[in-house]
């Protein structure tokens, strides 16, 4: 349990844990087309591995379904409508309040919610913190990230990687905190 208000103020088995957005969006916040991404972008894939490795991620029932199959190593909770929907190894939440419950669930320090476009939408208005790979190139797509208000996000991280042999598109890793 971890130390602090949370641990005094709810009840044992309820554990607020950091609520973060991971994302890999084009300069025009499109992250996907056809249910499918729109790059291969190995380092990328390597730091959604690490960043998300032990801990819950929730998504919407598409996401799960581009992938199809349950992302080893972590808690998988997939929100979906449909009263009757599951998968081997995947727990099922009604919506975001009961996927971020269940991901509560776990103990665990910090809850990803990892798409797609109707999930971030939902997930940006209560998130503390998004992780972005913002990829330089504008693309055709028919799912986007939500915008990042500056009013409301402040960026805290950023690092470039130019195009190279593996990586066809120039990318930033970057941390923006709710303000
Ligand atoms: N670039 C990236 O980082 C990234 C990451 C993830 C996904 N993607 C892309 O995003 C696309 C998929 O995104 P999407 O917006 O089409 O779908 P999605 O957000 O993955 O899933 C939408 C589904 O989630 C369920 N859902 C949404 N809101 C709900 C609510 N309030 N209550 C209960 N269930 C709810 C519904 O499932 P039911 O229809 O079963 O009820 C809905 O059809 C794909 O192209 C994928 O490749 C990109």
């Amino acid at each position: 349990m971890q130390e602090g208000l949370s641990s005094v103020f709810l009840p044992f088995n309820f554990y607020i844990s950091m609520i973060s957005l991971i994302v890999a969006a084009a300069e025009n916040n499109a992250i996907g087309k056809n249910n499918q991404l729109l790059w291969h972008l190995p380092n990328d894939l390597k730091f959604f591995k690490n960043t998300t490795w032990g801990m819950p991620v929730v998504m919407g029932r598409k996401t799960y379904e581009s992938v199809n199959k349950p992302l080893p190593g972590r808690f998988n909770i997939v929100i979906t409508r449909q009263a009757d929907w599951k998968a081997e190894e995947v727990i099922v939440a009604t919506d975001l309040t009961d996927a971020l419950k269940k991901a509560g669930e776990t103990n665990c320090k910090e809850t990803f919610i990892i798409g797609g476009g109707e999930i971030y939408k939902q997930g940006i208005e209560i998130a503390d913190k998004i992780y972005i790979t913002r990829v330089h190139a504008v693309l055709d797509g028919d799912t986007f990230f939500p915008a990042i208000d500056e009013a409301k996000w402040a960026l805290a991280a950023s690092q470039d990687f130019a195009v190279d042999d593996k990586h066809a598109f120039a990318y930033s890793f970057q941390t923006w905190v709710k303000k």
